[in-house]
């Protein structure tokens, strides 16, 4: 079986400018380098607003960081008249690997259907991206079709009608949870991560599904991470408000030393 590499991923929504972007991460360095942290064992990456990534970038190439960068959103369309958009090309040409897409909070107040969500997913892979498809259910869909039914279908609904799939991340967020300091049991989380996982191999092949890493999001802390990461179906975090305190989100990072508690 494919080994997947825990991959820890910040989303910094629309926090911090971009010096206090730059702040961050190189504290977050320092405090991962002091901690001797292994990004073989732990992929670390941010995900900044529009206007930090370049001077993030920046920071990341000239200092050798092994921190990666992704973005919170990418445009659907590849170039011209679509005002305020930021194309795939643009965020490429900045060195950044992954791009989050569907995030419950773009599909809430932005009015994010499954078909725009897809066509964001088709643009990252035209632009060799890597997306974390957000997927999760809202309280009251919990209550009417149980947790795992309203991610399965929108992790589905993503993947649908690529000529190719590129390599993916699925973020399984209970919308419930986002912020709100409540969170899914360990047992919630890897339940809903192995149906999705399940389900993409049912789609595509067992192939694909060994290899995608499945993530959980929701008010994680360093308190409770490891919870999350000592079941095998689930292969990292999707953090909030914890990643904008760069000790917080190290001890986030260095989950492994908690394991053994
Ligand atoms: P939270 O946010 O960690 O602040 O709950 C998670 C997310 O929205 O990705």
């Amino acid at each position: 079986m494919t080994k997947r590499i825990p991959f820890i991923a910040g989303n910094w929504k629309m926090n911090l400018d971009h010096q206090q972007g730059i702040a961050l991460v190189q504290k977050l360095d320092w405090t991962l380098k002091d901690a001797a942290h292994n990004y073989a064992d732990a992929e670390v990456a941010v995900f900044p607003g529009f206007t930090s990534l370049r001077s993030i970038q920046t920071l990341i190439d000239a200092d050798g960081l092994e921190i990666k960068l992704g973005a919170q959103d990418i445009s659907a369309y590849d170039s011209g008249a679509y005002t305020g958009e930021v194309s795939g090309q643009a965020l490429k040409k900045l060195a950044i690997d992954y791009v989050l897409i569907g995030h419950s909070e773009r599909r809430q107040y932005h009015n994010e259907t499954d078909e725009v969500v897809q066509a964001k997913v088709a643009a990252a892979f035209r632009h060799n991206l890597v997306p974390v498809i957000c997927v999760g259910e809202t309280l009251e869909e919990l209550e009417a079709e149980g947790a795992a039914a309203v991610p399965v279908r929108q992790t589905l609904a993503a993947l649908a009608g690529h000529d190719a799939l590129g390599e993916f991340v699925i973020a399984y967020e209970p919308v419930w949870a986002i912020g709100t300091g409540q969170i899914a049991t360990p047992e919630q989380a890897a339940s809903v991560a192995k149906k999705i996982r399940d389900a993409i191999a049912t789609e595509f092949s067992e192939d694909v599904a060994n290899k995608t890493r499945i993530l959980y999001g929701g008010s994680v802390k360093a308190a409770n991470v490891a919870g999350f990461l000592r079941s095998p179906e689930v292969d990292g975090v999707l953090v909030g408000g914890a990643s904008l305190d760069a000790v917080e989100f190290s001890g986030i990072a260095r989950f492994q030393k908690h394991l053994d508690l």
